[in-house]
């Protein structure tokens, strides 16, 4: 294992009715922007639940932030928060509001030129403004990190950021508030909380026996509850598993101190900025192709996560029982289940690596050609 140091400052506050512990966490002397995205928290009464427990609060209402959301609408929000003197950003919705909130957050306090050199150019994020979130969607793990992806119309970019001035100060995780999503947004969920425990495990050895095990005892229980929560969206108790397995995914503790990946988040963000997939979507057909063509590096880990957590073995019996599990839950694995031309993929994206002297994956190994090859055996 590898010197670490593990600091998550987010207060998780989680289970039916915490909403109301808004009161008690959202300041009463600045005005709130409260952000939100196309209307589902309408719809859902998750509104009418935040409003009750804001009472008289002087706040501002920012709607219509995107599914991977954008830099345009995000700067739109960074107007309103210095015409409103805003002090507190309040995120109510799945990772991409909160995604946003945290850029807003940022950009709202940037000293530089250009709030855009935050994700181009990696400007450092000294000082953003307090987050909250009530999260309505379980799958980045938003809740708990200081990461945000967003992306950007004019140059068809999407691109990521960490600090540690935007973690939420807290994150509301009420099970019952993602009842209302559709089964192709659980799918995704379930996908890339499996993904995130992937890229900080499907690496090589590190001995780091509690990491492995931290890492297979998330992936088995979400084998196990994600099937049994797509099928009964309203069985609070599997939707709970769901939900914190989630956010364990991707709040530091599986990755800390050993090696980590990354290379199917950083092609698959591409290919949602390039064809506009979901970003699980994007993840589910890249990640076998980084594992074949990594099998060697990856060997031993993959052999042990297939036992572990699926009773096969060696490398293909890994690759064979994501995939299998993947397609049970009704995700595409492949470029061609949704019209995208492999070919075509592997060279714009193999451009964009190329440009960016990306070199990915735990041994920085995977260079711009590498991609390319990723790409075309995902055809
Ligand atoms: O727009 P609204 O009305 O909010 O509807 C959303 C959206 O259409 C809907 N939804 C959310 N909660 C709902 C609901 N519909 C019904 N009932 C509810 N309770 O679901 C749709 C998708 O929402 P979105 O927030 O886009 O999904 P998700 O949480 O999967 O976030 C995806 C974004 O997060 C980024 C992705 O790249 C993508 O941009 N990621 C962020 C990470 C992080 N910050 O650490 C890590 C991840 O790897 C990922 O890259
Ligand atoms: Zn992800």
């Amino acid at each position: 294992m590898q010197n670490f140091v593990f600091h998550n400052p987010t207060e998780i506050v989680f289970g039916k009715g915490t909403i109301a512990g808004l009161a008690s966490r959202v300041p009463q002397d600045v005005p709130i922007l409260l952000v939100y995205g196309r209307g589902s928290i309408q719809s859902n009464g998750v509104y009418d639940q935040v409003r009750r427990a804001l009472g008289k609060r002087a706040r501002v209402d920012f709607g219509g932030i995107e599914p991977n959301p954008r830099y345009e609408t995000a700067m739109r929000a960074v107007e309103r928060v210095r015409e409103h003197k805003i002090g507190f950003l309040l995120s109510v919705g799945g990772g991409s509001v909160l995604d946003a909130c945290k850029f807003i957050a940022a950009a709202a306090r940037f000293e530089g030129q250009d709030p855009w050199d935050i994700l181009s150019r990696h400007a450092p994020v000294h000082a953003a403004l307090p987050i909250g979130a009530v999260l309505t969607l379980p799958a980045t793990g938003s809740e708990s990190n200081g990461n945000a992806v967003i992306s950007r119309d004019s140059t068809q970019e999407k691109l990521a950021f960490s600090s540690r001035a935007v973690y939420p100060v807290f994150s509301i995780l009420d099970p019952e508030t993602t009842f209302s999503l559709p089964p192709k947004q659980v799918r995704n969920g379930i996908v890339d909380a499996m993904v995130h425990v992937f890229e900080q495990y499907a690496t090589y050895p590190a001995a780091a026996p509690l990491h492995d095990r931290l890492a297979e005892g998330i992936l088995t229980t979400l084998v196990e509850v994600g099937p049994k929560t797509l099928a009964a969206p309203q069985d609070y108790d599997a939707r709970a598993a769901f939900m914190w397995c989630a956010t364990l995914a991707l709040n530091g503790l599986v990755g800390c101190g050993v090696p980590n990946d990354w290379a199917t988040h950083e092609i698959g963000h591409d290919l949602t900025a390039l064809y506009g997939i979901d970003h699980a979507e994007s993840l589910a057909v890249v990640l076998p192709g980084v594992w074949k063509l990594c099998a060697d590096q990856k060997r031993d880990k993959l052999a042990q996560y297939a036992e572990r957590v699926f009773g096969a073995s060696g490398v293909e019996g890994a690759i064979e029982a994501t995939e299998q599990f993947f397609l049970s839950l009704g995700m595409p694995v492949r470029l061609a289940d949704h019209g995208i031309d492999a070919q075509e993929a592997a060279a714009k994206i193999t451009e964009r690596f190329r440009a960016r002297r990306a070199r990915l994956g735990e041994h920085r190994r995977i260079d711009a050609d590498a991609v390319g090859e990723i790409l075309r055996m995902r055809a």
